[in-house]
């Protein structure tokens, strides 16, 4: 008798385990009329089966022990919603082992662990979904993995935490510094008590491994993930940012020259009239640029539990439609097979990127000061494309602001060294990559 229905095990009951359940429980009549199937949410396994979590589950549904999801011969997919790496990563592959399809939205996981999962799921034949690992409700896996098959990735440049773009977006907004911002992301939820993978880039560089293989067809690699958060950003760098017609984002960058790919997150200066810089709040964007579409652009809420869960259900859809039409693995999951060997292509070493750069350095406010620096910088081979002093500080130092031309990694790492040796500097410099269209 032909299959007509999908049966559906939740481990992990929190927010996205709970926003998932609703959407599965409320929307079961539509997704049933589009996808042609019923859809049943059968277990959802959490220690904490008692808490209100806003949702109706039937009785029977809900469970402490995860073995009950895991060991269900009637179960076909597990949707992996606990997060961090351990048990996940186990519940993950004995799901697999089991023959189980999963989905999981747990973008640490898969980053990290991810080469090892996909690989055990291709040898047993089943499916891994995880398009609400990157960006939450934005549907971007699809869009790089599907929609724009027919490109060669150019670049992918993304907002893919909302958090650091909240705390980014308040400064810019209120004239605060980041400790203040921090706080009130923390007061209203969006940032965790411990804001380390937030704040520091790492939740981005998570999401940027799983986007980077999927557009170059690279094993996942976190680890070569160039990270730099946003805690040394200041109120007066984005004033004079915003000086020079600039915003300053987090940004996820991935992109490919000559054979080599970069991947990279730091704090960005982007141009003001750039769509990408117009992305406030906890919102996120990813614009992808293809060789034939040329540029494109997406934008949606990139967590909380019912934009993660639409994202969660689309992946169980499409497994369930796999399963249905006896096209399991149609799509490949992270890469197409064959371009997994490591070693394919090379990935770039940050010192080897370019880019404009953004300087402030704390220099005394004395006659030669600039030459000194700009003498330094030209000696790199670095060219200065404008420059800002406010203030007059006698015997004190003033922050100078200098924005570059295109210059290497490498001369500005070397070239601040020097600068900072100087007497006439009495602080580290800061600089911030700069994107835009200038030479
Ligand atoms: N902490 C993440 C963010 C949640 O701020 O975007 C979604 O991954």
């Amino acid at each position: 008798m032909k299959k007509d229905r999908i049966s559906v095990g939740i481990i992990g009951f929190g927010t996205v385990g709970s926003g998932t359940a609703k959407i599965l429980l409320e929307s079961r009549d539509i997704i049933r009329e589009r996808a042609g199937f019923d859809v049943v949410l059968k277990k959802i396994a959490d220690l904490d089966i008692k808490k209100d979590r806003g949702v109706r589950i039937p009785d029977g549904v809900l469970t402490t022990d995860a073995d009950a999801v895991l060991n269900d011969p009637d179960i076909d997919i597990v949707v992996e919603l606990m997060g961090g790496i351990h048990p996940a990563k186990e519940f993950m592959l004995r799901a697999i082992r089991n023959k189980k399809h999963v989905v999981s939205a747990n973008k640490a996981l898969l980053a990290t662990e991810g080469n090892e999962i996909f690989a055990e799921a291709g040898k047993q034949n089943v499916e891994v979904g995880f398009e609400a690992s990157v960006a939450g409700g934005i549907p971007i896996i699809k869009v790089v993995r599907e929609g724009l098959v027919a490109n060669n990735i150019v670049a992918i440049y993304g907002i893919i935490n909302g958090t650091s773009n909240y705390i980014l977006t308040k400064m810019t907004n209120e004239k605060v510094e980041f400790s203040d911002a921090l706080k009130e992301a923390q007061r209203l939820g969006y940032a965790e008590a411990d804001p380390t993978f937030d704040i520091e880039g790492i939740d981005t560089a998570h999401k940027l491994t799983i986007l980077s293989s999927l557009a170059y067809g690279i094993p996942l690699s976190y680890n070569e993930v160039y990270k730099e958060g946003i805690t040394k950003i200041t109120a007066q760098d984005i004033d004079f940012a915003s000086e020079l017609g600039y915003k300053i984002k987090l940004l996820a960058v991935t992109k490919a020259s000559n054979g080599a790919i970069e991947m990279r997150v730091h704090p960005t200066m982007v141009p003001s009239d750039y769509l990408i810089s117009k992305i406030d709040g906890v919102f996120n964007a990813v614009y992808v640029e293809g060789d034939a579409v040329g540029s494109t652009l997406y934008y949606g809420r990139g967590a909380g539990d019912m934009p993660t869960g639409s994202a969660v259900v689309s992946d169980i859809v499409d497994i369930g439609r796999n399963i249905m039409s006896g096209g399991i693995l149609r799509v490949p999951g992270i890469a197409p097979r064959g371009a997994q060997k490591a070693g394919q292509r090379r990935i770039k070493a940050m010192e080897d990127i370019e880019s404009m750069y953004y300087f402030r350095f704390a220099a005394m406010d004395e006659p030669g000061v600039l030459s000194k620096i700009s003498g330094i910088l030209g000696s790199y081979n670095i060219s200065i494309a404008s420059v800002i002093q406010k203030g007059r500080r006698i015997g004190g130092s003033v922050p100078l602001v200098v924005l570059t031309h295109r210059a290497k990694e490498r001369d500005v790492i070397s070239s601040i060294k020097q600068i900072d040796a100087l007497p006439i500097v009495s602080d580290k410099t800061l600089f911030i990559r700069v994107e835009g269209s200038g030479e």
